[in-house]
């Protein structure tokens, strides 16, 4: 597929969480999957190792039963008080505004996700986080995040939209026996929905100044 128009910075400042934009009765073709997989293995991976792993998922039986257990996970996080995003209050009407929109969009993938074409769960076959020291915790998780974030990248330069989740990990283990896969060897990371976007146009979000969060010379 034709890569979209878009600047450096235009690509690293409008890769959304997309979840209200996917066209879900369009399908993905492969050749653009292998593309951003090709991509996402171009990110660094410790000692050069590329342990990195993306299950794709277009059965449809399968992307059901993932969306099951994403909506049944989802509906333990609402529950999360301070953790869920519509239970988390903001500063100022325009914050709010933002932190609604997040909710609302999150809650419309939660009742979708199975729909979406595609499913992309990134993992990494480095042995589980459970109990790792923080140096192998960080590079079984590191070997894989910046492969998930370029593989997001990859597709919005295609046209495709994705939106980083997480709270599948809840029930790791019931994905992991619908895919198949090896539980105690391989540390699932990311869930995401693959699928076109609805329309190309994505904006900068509202972000804090950098210089709330630099800490010059010192913390
Ligand atoms: C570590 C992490 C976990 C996330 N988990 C979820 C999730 O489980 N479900 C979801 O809908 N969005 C999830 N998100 C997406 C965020 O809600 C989203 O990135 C944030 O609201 C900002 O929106 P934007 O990426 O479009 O700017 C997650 C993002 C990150 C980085």
């Amino acid at each position: 597929m034709a890569l979209l128009d878009l600047t450096n910075d235009e690509l690293l400042t409008t890769t959304r969480a997309v979840r209200k934009r996917l066209d879900y009765s369009r399908p993905v073709s492969d050749d653009d999957i292998r593309d951003c997989v090709r991509a996402a293995m171009q990110t660094p991976s410790g000692s050069n190792s590329m342990t990195m792993q993306f299950v794709i998922v277009k059965d449809e039986a399968k992307r059901a039963a993932i969306g099951d257990i994403y909506a049944k996970c989802f509906d333990i996080y609402r529950t999360m008080d301070g953790v869920y995003a519509g239970s988390i209050a903001r500063d100022t009407p325009e914050e709010q505004a933002q932190q609604d929109r997040v909710t609302a969009s999150a809650e419309h993938l939660a009742a979708t996700m199975g729909q979406a074409p595609v499913l992309v769960l990134a993992c990494s076959a480095t042995g589980r986080l459970d109990g790792m020291p923080a140096m192998a915790a960080a590079s079984t998780m590191g070997n894989v995040l910046p492969a998930m974030w370029s593989f997001m990248l990859a597709a919005r330069a295609r046209g495709l939209g994705t939106s980083w989740t997480t709270v599948s990990l809840m029930m790791e283990q019931e994905v992991a026996d619908v895919l198949g896969i090896p539980f105690d060897q391989v540390q699932q990371a990311v869930l995401s929905p693959l699928a076109h976007t609805v329309g190309t146009d994505f904006k900068p979000a509202m972000r804090p100044e950098p210089d709330t969060i630099i800490h010059w010379d010192q913390w």
